[in-house]
């Protein structure tokens, strides 16, 4: 392991997503405490849903959802009700069971006239809620990796302005839908704590990758937030394979 990355492994997604919901109240408390706001990013994909159902279910009133901000990693240029949609599933398995203010959940938007256009409206959502920052100040990004090891909607080979907090780009054709928005790693990096959610065996090479020793030129390397890097990891991507699936 080449960075001071934090490595847990969970005999099973239902306990990642135990841990990942102590972690988000544990950030959400101290980032309130420091300056009065919790500014949490979210991933898409299917690994995050079990985490969200959890927040909705046993944290409503744990968490301080009055003084927090909601944000996304990326979207896919689909409409808001759209079932590809990371915006919908959240707002169905998250936002909607808990008391935040609907002007405090920003999301992707998808109904502008080009994903170029929806991605410079988002940078200047998040200009105007950070004015002045060199990088958004998020407190967590929530955070899936792909078995191709990209993260959000940075894939292998896509091409983007690095400079920007928020980009369109095209993903590939084996991981539909292929318009994107997504931040970039510059805009990820602004985040305080960002943590990988990982589970399933098709993770494990990337897993193994991102971890070891050997340079990587995978998207989700890029990661570096400005305090801890957490990953959270299933036995069967950390390991290979399914232990209780037998030798
Ligand atoms: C997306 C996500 C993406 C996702 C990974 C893992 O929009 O698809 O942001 O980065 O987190 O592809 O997806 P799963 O959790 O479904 O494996």
């Amino acid at each position: 392991m080449t960075r001071s990355d934090e490595v847990q492994v969970f005999a099973s997604l239902s306990e990642l997503s135990r841990a990942a919901a102590d972690l988000v109240k544990k950030v959400a408390d101290e980032s309130v405490a420091r300056h009065g706001r919790f500014h949490l990013v979210l991933s898409g994909g299917s690994t995050p849903r079990p985490l969200f159902k959890l927040l909705a279910r046993d944290y409503r009133h744990a968490i301080p959802w009055r003084t927090t901000h909601v944000f996304w990693s990326d979207e896919r240029y689909v409409p808001p009700d759209h079932h590809d949609s990371n915006f919908a599933t959240a707002e169905s398995d998250l936002i909607q069971h808990v008391p935040i203010p609907a002007m405090q959940v920003h999301r992707i938007p998808t109904d502008f006239r080009s994903s170029e256009s929806a991605a410079i409206e988002y940078d200047v959502t998040l200009n105007s809620l950070f004015p002045n920052a060199e990088v958004p100040q998020f407190d967590l990004a929530l955070l899936g990796l792909g078995a191709d090891g990209h993260t959000a909607s940075l894939f292998p080979g896509a091409s983007y302005d690095g400079n920007r907090w928020v980009a369109a780009v095209v993903g590939p054709s084996y991981r539909p839908p292929r318009e994107r928005i997504t931040l970039t790693p510059r805009a990820l990096n602004g985040s305080r704590i960002a943590a990988f959610l990982v589970c399933g065996p098709e993770k494990h090479r990337a897993v193994q990758s991102l971890l070891g020793s050997t340079a990587t030129a995978l998207p989700a390397a890029e990661i570096r937030p400005r305090e801890r890097l957490i990953w959270l990891i299933d036995r069967p991507a950390h390991d290979g394979h399914d232990h209780a699936a037998g030798p």
